[in-house]
C-alpha cells in the first residue's frame, strides 16, 4: 500500500511509522512527506529515510480552499491509498476531507471525544481525570470527531503536569499510529456506513 503523511513539526510519529515499516510490521511504504512548514523536523527523518519531501506553505495561498485543492493535487500526484496527519496543524475543509474518505488518518493527543482541539493536557489535568491517552481516528468533516480506530489510555497521577503528561502520551502515540496503519495496510480495517469495522467485525 502506497501512503502519504502530512506534518507540520517533529515528526516523531512519523518516525515511528518509518520505523515500522523498516521492520516489516506495515505492509506499506511511504510515497511523500508533505509539510506546510519548511523548518519541520519531520522532513530531515524523511530524508534520512529516502523519502520525497515536500513543502506547501500554505501562506502563499489565497485562502484555505486555494491551499487544500494544491494539497490534494500534490497528495494525488503520488495515488496514495492511505493518507495519515502526523501533527499536520491545519484545519482541512470539507471538499478536502470528503475527497479522501475512509483513508484519512489522525492521531490526536486525548481519548475522543473527550478534549477536540488544542490543549488536550491541559485541560484532561484542570477536569480532575483520572485517565488520559490517546486516539486514532478516520477523518470526517467534524474536527477530531471522525470514527475511532483505537485508543490508548494512561493514568494521571498526583504529580503529572502538562508536560509529564504530553511525554507519556506522546510514547503512546508512536504505539498505536503505526498499529493503526498496519492494520489498514492489511486490509484488516475498513470504514463502511455502519462505522468502522476490523477484521470483519463492527468496533
Ligand atoms: C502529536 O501530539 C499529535 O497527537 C498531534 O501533534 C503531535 C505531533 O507530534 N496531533 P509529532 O510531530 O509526531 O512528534
Amino acid at each position: 500500500k502506497k501512503i502519504v503523511v502530512l506534518i507540520s513539526g517533529s515528526g516523531s510519529n512519523l518516525q515511528a511509522i518509518i520505523d515500522s515499516i523498516e521492520a516489516g510490521t506495515i505492509a506499506g511504504r511511504i510515497s511523500a512527506v508533505i509539510s506546510n512548514k519548511a523548518d519541520a523536523y519531520g522532513l530531515t527523518r524523511a530524508q534520512n529515510a529516502g523519502i520525497a519531501t515536500q513543502v506547501l506553505n500554505h501562506k502563499q495561498f489565497a485562502d484555505r480552499a486555494a491551499f487544500d485543492q494544491a494539497l490534494q493535487e500534490s497528495i494525488d500526484s503520488y495515488q496514495p491509498d492511505l493518507v495519515v496527519l502526523a501533527g499536520f496543524m491545519r484545519i482541512l475543509t470539507p471538499e478536502f476531507v470528503r475527497h479522501y474518505a475512509g483513508r484519512l488518518f489522525n492521531i490526536h493527543p486525548s481519548l475522543l471525544p473527550l478534549y477536540k482541539g488544542l490543549h488536550t493536557h491541559q485541560r484532561a489535568l484542570e477536569a480532575g481525570d483520572r485517565e488520559h491517552g490517546c486516539t486514532v481516528h478516520f477523518v470526517t468533516e467534524e474536527l477530531d470527531g471522525g470514527p475511532l480506530v483505537v485508543q490508548a489510555p494512561i493514568p494521571v497521577t498526583a504529580d503529572d503536569d502538562a508536560d509529564s503528561l504530553q511525554q507519556r502520551v506522546h510514547t503512546l502515540e508512536h504505539r498505536i499510529y503505526p498499529l493503526a496503519v498496519s492494520w489498514f495496510c492489511a486490509g484488516r480495517l475498513k470504514l463502511t456506513d455502519a462505522g468502522v469495522v476490523l477484521d470483519g467485525e463492527h468496533l
